[in-house]
């Protein structure tokens, strides 16, 4: 059965009018507590919406991402930017174009940033500055390995960046003139986990631990110049999630969708390793991920790691890494 209804999506997303670019909130003397109203809202699985840009992104800056030409390779079509290591990858263009377009990301980044400082105040002390990128390739019909398929429902975890628990919060801006970039969502992180978790094995997870890998795994990975990621029980099952939902074929047929229409020029935000996304049409939007320590959160027993170890009964990340 398909959910497209309105209220279904209503249920889902959640506008946000007493915050405005430049202004800030509308009634100051409530930031406090609405920003912690906000932070939990996202907590509880929410993407919050803003139907304009709420932060400074000057129109010759989006003219110009929109201008870009893109990169032949199939597989990098994205354009990122770490903003700790002020490196910038995957850019198609010559020296100068290549330096505006990092000083364009630099200032997403940098506007992205001060915006949910005031937004999401409680959390700005904490969190880590992840990536920033820019995905000018249009999404639908995208021909991709199912692993890698945007346009299957799923939750994100990372490879090469594990999370020991802590979360991954997105904030994605459409500068797409004329389309709105699609998505659909189904129910959030506790359902899946309750339908499908033990499926994807996870006490089989949990029952190794977070173990190091072998220091002779180490050593030859260091030989080869390669980094030694430490993955905790989490991350190791939250990537086999991932995998997994995008393999199953009747769970990604028959779940209830809820279709989500982000706008030419609007601006949303949801912890995406909760709120099952997959994105079925629409280019040029750009990105900034946060992560957000277990600590910051308002209400941290609605934590993927936590909903995971009620179920297992034993802890799936060291206490010290969340
Ligand atoms: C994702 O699956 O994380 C990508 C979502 C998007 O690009 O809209
Ligand atoms: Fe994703």
């Amino acid at each position: 059965m398909m959910k497209t209804a309105d209220s279904a999506s209503a249920g889902t997303l959640l506008t946000i009018d007493d915050y405005q670019s430049p202004q800030g909130w509308r009634q100051p003397a409530d930031a406090k507590q609405r920003a912690r109203h906000y932070c939990d809202q996202l907590e509880q699985g929410k993407v919050l919406f803003f139907n304009r840009i709420p932060f400074n992104f000057p129109d010759e800056n989006q003219k110009f991402l929109l201008s870009q030409k893109q990169s032949s390779s199939r597989l990098h079509k994205n354009v990122s930017y770490r903003p700790k290591q002020e490196k910038l990858r995957g850019s198609a263009g010559n020296k100068e174009e290549t330096a505006r377009l990092h000083a364009v990301m630099r200032s997403f980044s940098q506007e992205t940033v001060k915006f949910l400082s005031e937004l999401l105040q409680p959390y700005a002390a904490h969190w880590t500055l992840d990536f920033a990128s820019f995905r000018p390739e249009q999404e639908k019909g995208r021909d991709l390995p199912v692993h890698k398929r945007n346009d299957l429902l799923h939750v994100d975890s990372f490879p090469t960046r594990p999370m020991h628990g802590r979360r991954i919060l997105r904030c994605f801006t459409n500068i797409n003139p004329t389309e709105a970039r699609v998505w659909h969502t189904t129910d959030t992180f506790p359902a899946l986990a309750k339908n499908y978790a033990a499926d994807a094995g996870l006490s089989e997870f949990a029952a190794k631990g977070s173990r190091r890998s072998h220091p002779l795994v180490r050593g030859v990975k260091k030989m080869f110049g390669l980094k030694a990621v430490d993955h905790s029980a989490y991350d190791r099952f939250m990537l086999r999630f991932h995998d997994y939902l995008k393999e199953k074929e009747d769970f990604q047929q028959n779940c209830p969708k809820i279709r989500l229409e982000f706008p030419p020029g609007s601006t949303w935000m949801c912890y995406t390793d909760s709120v099952p996304h997959a994105v079925l049409s629409g280019r040029y939007a750009l990105e900034q991920t946060f992560i957000i320590p277990l600590h910051a959160l308002v209400t941290p027993e609605q934590a993927p790691i936590r909903v995971l170890e009620k179920m297992t009964g034993v802890p799936m990340a060291a206490p010290a890494m969340v």
